[in-house]
């Protein structure tokens, strides 16, 4: 029998993608190895969000690249955004590679395997939704479900919507088909995911969908918790927050990416939302769902940051108080607009500056926020043993406390 063996780096999407190889490569008939070194097929799900990203990825294919050396018989592949962005050239820079392929097109890899061509291959078209692949789940209680591929946005500094094409939804039906499917199954959490999940259903013709009727179709399959990211701060609509307080299975956790607080940076990232519409949006989801948790996503360092820029996203970080954070030093990512606004890049020393004063400030309004759980009884779906007491059971709450 042969034998595969996937890396994952990158979001909940890669993660998903590569739950839908190793599902399609147990089709095939391969198992999964136990190690990289103990397979036949060496495969890579690589992230280019960052450019940290990309490098901690290429240190890991040259470990291939050896392994390869020792047995020439191995087969290498490379995909996810990072093998998109890069392309035919991956062929040119790693030449021991045997098939590269677009998040798009993990179908493509039975194709390959399938086929007797001996040439490396890459598959980098975009084709919406590519059918139904049978996909290994890590927990069988826990189950993702990709409501959309793509995004038609263009935020500045994001190198996705080039990796991950436009944004086209999912049929309506097959995804309430499949949430009861899930539910039959026993899974007790799904997560839906998309790029900017409140757009969903605005492309389905003839009649369009919205994101809160999915959401309620979700909640009528009986599921226990449902969870989804991310949603964008310029769209997020009522109808969506007062689902929160409405369904029973929509746990009270937003994820709101802020990416700045300053309205003029926003402007230049174009995230279309300012400061203070960004702060309307939380007074909203507050008043609805006063309990909610409500973390973030912030960049610091765009090019053209200035000091006072830097103190209005701590000033929305000190009124919002959110329960967590990613936060994230501004990364050049190849052909994306603030990419050539080069003579505005903020130092690296200045960006780590701010990157130490925009944590502590997190960090001090999470753990005040943390105070109201204080004393109160929660609900916890385990996931599994915890990973630094093996004696003790690690799970989450509804409000994705871990
Ligand atoms: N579609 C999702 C997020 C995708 S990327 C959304 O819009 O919410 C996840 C996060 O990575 C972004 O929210 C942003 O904070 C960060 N990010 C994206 N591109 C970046 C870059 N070039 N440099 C630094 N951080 C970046
Ligand atoms: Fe990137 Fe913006 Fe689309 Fe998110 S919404 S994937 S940050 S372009
Ligand atoms: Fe996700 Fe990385 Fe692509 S964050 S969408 S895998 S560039």
């Amino acid at each position: 029998m042969r034998s595969f063996h996937v890396t994952t780096f990158g979001c909940q999407m890669n993660e998903h993608d590569s739950e839908r190889m190793k599902g399609m490569l147990e089709s095939l008939g391969y198992a999964e190895a136990p190690a990289r070194e103990d397979a036949d097929l060496i495969l890579f799900n690589a992230c280019s969000i960052r450019e940290k990203a990309d490098s901690r990825f290429v240190a890991h294919l040259h470990e291939a690249k050896a392994l390869k050396r020792r047995d020439p018989q191995r087969v290498i592949g490379v995909g996810g955004c990072w093998a998109q962005s890069v392309k035919d050239l991956v062929f040119e820079q790693f030449p021991f590679v045997d098939v590269a392929f677009g998040p798009g097109q993990v179908h493509k890899l039975a194709e390959f395997l399938t086929s007797d061509s001996i040439t490396a291959q890459g598959f980098f078209e975009f084709e919406g939704f590519t059918g139904d692949l049978p996909m290994r789940r890590a927990r069988d209680f826990q189950a993702w479900m990709q409501i959309s591929v793509g995004c038609n946005l263009k935020c500045s500094y994001c190198i996705v919507p080039s990796t991950r094409g436009r944004e086209v939804s999912r049929p309506f039906d097959e995804l309430v088909t499949e949430a009861e499917r899930l539910v039959g199954e026993g899974v007790r959490e799904i997560t839906l995911l998309g790029q900017n999940v409140n757009s969903y259903g605005r492309d389905i013709r003839p009649d369009r969908r919205s994101f809160a009727e999915l959401l309620h179709a979700i909640d009528a399959t009986g599921v226990e918790r449902v969870r989804y990211t991310s949603p964008h701060p310029k769209d997020i609509r009522e109808d969506v927050i007062t689902a929160h307080a409405e369904l029973r299975s929509l746990c009270e956790h937003i994820h709101l990416p802020l990416q700045s607080g300053s309205t003029p940076i926003l402007k230049a990232m174009r995230r279309t939302y300012s400061k203070e519409r960004y702060l309307d949006r939380v007074a909203l989801i507050r008043e609805h769902v006063p309990d909610v948790a409500l973390t973030t996503d912030i960049i610091v360092g765009f090019p053209g940051e200035t000091d006072e820029d830097f103190e209005h996203t701590l000033d929305v970080v000190e009124q919002v108080g959110y329960d967590g954070a990613f936060t994230f030093i501004y990364s050049p990512r190849r052909g994306t607009e603030a990419a050539e606004m080069a003579e505005h890049f903020v130092s690296h020393e200045v960006a780590v500056e701010r990157m130490e004063r925009l944590v502590e400030v997190v960090q001090r309004r999470a753990r005040e926020q943390a105070q109201r759980f204080v004393g109160r009884t929660r609900e916890v779906l385990v996931e599994g043993h915890s990973r630094n007491a093996p004696t003790k059971l690690r799970g989450r709450t509804r409000h994705n406390k871990v």
